[in-house]
């Protein structure tokens, strides 16, 4: 009599406990947006397999750290390395995750022969424009129908609203943006195609970020989202600031994604130092204070700034389509080693053991 009532009872209980799957940010935000990270070459290649559960577990969308920046895709003119992007794509397509491209064209990360001729001399804007039509038609071609959106520009504009002094801009002019969205868009006209930089809350570069969506849009050049970085720190951006330019961007006609969030929580060399990856510091141990751990209360305001931000991010789910951290666990950060080599930093949402760290469960609790 006591086994049949233990059966009855099993048979109207378990059908119910199975159904209830746990909580994860992918689960829970699946109605607000995408919620992404950028992967790194051992992940791609799920050498780690707590690193893999934890991003197929919370995951919507991913990003590659480096792999498809042209100094690893084109490291010779004309000599494609597809190898890592091509195990990228697959990983995406296999667990049915968002898929970005980053980046088509940057100042940065570009293979040395890129801007110059065999003898080392700057070449003219014809070969420069040509050498950016052929990168950008192989690579968004090779991926058509598989990558979901392209960084076609990054980091073009800085703070105060000057164009950058760079290559770019200074062989081709302004309308090195222009040919590259067009070209994209003609190898892909399904692919989602996004400016991205960092410092967006900047009011300088706010406005210029706006001024450039609605030269692009009165081209009818197609550009679909304004990335915001995102690299942000306990004391810089102002939420305020932040929450500005995504409504300047909305209110251009373009949706917004947060890109390459994580929130350093180290002391900084100098104030606000953006994200230019050119920027370092010399070592000092007073700018590394963490390297045992960080102390309950500062950690706590850590916790709720990166939580206010989040609000915010929820607040704005209408424009937001997508949330990107800059890396998995803490262990994995960039941060580690810039703009300073050799710091411990504590910046994104998962810790060095890939454990989820207490706003996880604070971000799923309010959803
Ligand atoms: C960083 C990577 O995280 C590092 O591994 C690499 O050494 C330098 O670039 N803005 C961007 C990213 O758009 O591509 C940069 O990524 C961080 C700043």
């Amino acid at each position: 009599m006591k086994q049949i009532i233990i059966i009855l009872t099993a048979s109207i209980l378990l059908p119910a406990c199975k159904s209830k799957q746990p909580e994860t940010l992918k689960s829970v935000l699946q109605d607000k947006f995408l919620i992404g990270t950028a992967l790194n070459l051992e992940q791609i290649y799920q050498r780690d397999t707590l690193a893999n559960s934890v991003i197929l577990e919370h995951f919507s969308s991913i990003v590659p750290e480096n792999c498809m920046k042209s100094m690893f895709l084109q490291p010779k003119e004309g000599e494609f390395f597809f190898d890592d992007a091509d195990k990228y794509v697959e990983y995406g397509e296999k667990h049915n995750l968002w898929i970005v491209g980053h980046c088509l064209v940057w100042h940065s990360q570009t293979p040395d022969w890129f801007f110059v001729d065999s003898t080392g001399k700057e070449v003219t804007r014809q070969v420069l424009l040509s050498r950016i039509k052929n990168h950008i038609t192989t690579v968004v071609s090779r991926y058509k129908g598989r990558v979901n959106g392209w960084d076609v520009v990054n980091e073009a504009i800085l703070e105060d609203g000057s164009w950058r002094q760079s290559p770019l801009y200074r062989i081709i002019g302004e309308s090195f943006i222009d040919s590259a969205f067009v070209w994209a868009n003609r190898a892909d006209t399904n692919a989602e195609l996004y400016y991205n930089d960092y410092n967006m809350a900047d009011c300088g570069k706010r406005n210029e970020v706006v001024k450039l969506v609605k030269h692009l849009k009165d081209n009818n050049i197609r550009i679909d989202a304004v990335g915001m970085q995102a690299h942000v720190h306990l004391d810089y951006p102002s939420i305020s600031e932040f929450e500005k330019s995504i409504e300047a961007f909305a209110a251009a006609g373009v949706k917004v994604m947060i890109t390459e969030l994580d929130m350093s929580i180290l002391p900084r060399a100098k104030y606000n130092v953006g994200a230019d990856i050119s920027t370092d510091f010399e070592y000092q141990k007073e700018l590394n204070p963490y390297v045992d751990g960080v102390p309950a209360e500062k950690d706590s305001i850590w916790t709720s700034r990166f939580l206010d931000f989040f609000d915010l991010f929820l607040k704005h789910s209408n424009t937001i389509t997508r949330v990107t951290t800059w890396g998995v666990g803490d262990a994995d950060s960039w941060l580690n080693n810039w703009p300073i080599p050799g710091r411990t930093d504590y910046p994104l949402l998962f810790d060095r053991n890939y454990m989820p760290k207490p706003c996880i469960d604070s971000i799923i609790g309010k959803i």
